[in-house]
């Protein structure tokens, strides 16, 4: 190696050493018995006479370059020590602490416990199914018609032609009973996802608590007595219930659950529209198609479901006016609760 090249080398060897072992196997390398610039000094012996004071000459100054580079990089070495140094000295107990950001839970997590508490008392169990959804356990095993308007693309998040975002959790109806036999008595509850309009109480993705009993000789009246029973542990034993008809495909008869407003106690008010009664949730008897398609005897069994939403239970509770606050990620929102 001639005299340039080695003087590069040494360079970039020093200047990449990253720490006291690196720079040390340099020192070594260059320096050391068998150096690469000791060798160069040694070598000056057998050179011809007249070319050993400039052999003599370029290698002294090589050895004299090399040491003082190690010399530098090695002071560089040490104060990068003694910085990370600074940082692990021992906390210091007399200063002052800082406000600890402790997480907590998230609203919607807390309102769902307390759902969750309130009909594992009446003697509910959970379950859960997939998000990402069948279209069969979506729409078909409950008895929607393939022409029903909630299945349109405006509506549901298609992922493919027979996959989509769940847009309730009934589906977990379905599939709970594919796999058991009644007596059941299932709560099934987590996010939901349609295509809507996003206002104030619109979001894309909300959450439901979804009901479900099944057994031999289940009637209307049980259905009544349970709903009745949970909101009045929800919101208090003075709340009145009413079941206002209404129609959903998988239960037949089925019936929309009202409140007297939480607000003005039912006397009305503009959270209410003036009509004393809060829209709370969705139920109904167990439609027969839905037990056909899991392979129960509607003959033999009957039962009734019942659906809420998550959200519009927080809503009500902490008197919160926009649902879109819940996914929305503001802390100033969060930390309240
Ligand atoms: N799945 C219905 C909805 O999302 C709610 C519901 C559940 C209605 C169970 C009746 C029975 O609107």
């Amino acid at each position: 190696m001639d005299a340039d090249a080695l003087e590069k080398s040494i360079r970039h060897d020093i200047d990449t050493a990253d720490g006291y072992d690196a720079l040390e196997q340099t020192r070594i390398k260059y320096l050391g018995r068998k150096g690469l610039v000791t060798g160069l000094l040694k070598d000056i012996k057998d050179a011809p006479p007249d070319e050993r004071p400039k052999l003599g000459a370029v290698s002294n100054k090589l050895k004299k370059l090399t040491e003082s580079l190690l010399e530098e990089k090695l002071s560089v070495l040490r104060a990068a020590q003694q910085g990370s140094r600074f940082y692990k000295k021992p906390h210091d107990a007399t200063l002052p602490a800082h406000d600890g950001m402790t997480g907590r839970r998230h609203v919607l997590a807390t309102v769902f416990r307390e759902l969750k508490d309130i009909f594992v008392g009446m003697g509910y169990t959970l379950a859960s199914g997939p998000m990402v959804e069948l279209e069969y356990y979506n729409f078909q095993a409950l008895n929607f018609p393939d022409e029903h308007p909630s299945r349109d693309e405006q509506d549901t998040f298609y992922i493919t032609d027979d996959m989509l975002l769940r847009t309730h959790t009934s589906p977990v109806q379905v599939r709970y009973m594919e796999e058991n036999k009644p007596p059941l008595k299932i709560i099934a509850a987590g996010r939901v996802f349609r295509n809507e309009s996003i206002d104030p109480s619109h979001a894309a993705e909300f959450h439901q608590v979804e009901g479900l009993y099944v057994d031999t000789d289940v009637s209307l009246a049980d259905l009544k007595l349970d709903v009745e029973i949970f909101i009045q542990q929800l919101f208090g034993s003075k709340t009145q219930v009413r079941f206002r008809p209404s129609f959903f495909p998988f239960t037949e008869p089925s019936a929309e659950v009202d409140m007297t407003c939480v607000v003005c106690q039912g006397k009305g008010c503009s959270v209410c529209q003036q009509t004393g009664w809060i829209e709370l949730m969705g139920s109904g008897m167990v439609h027969p198609n839905v037990f056909r398609a899991v392979g129960y005897d509607p003959e033999i069994y009957s039962g009734f479901a019942f659906g809420l939403g998550v959200d519009r239970v927080a809503m009500m509770k902490y008197g919160i006016d926009d649902i879109r606050l819940f996914l929305g990620n503001d802390l100033r929102f969060l930390r309240q609760f």
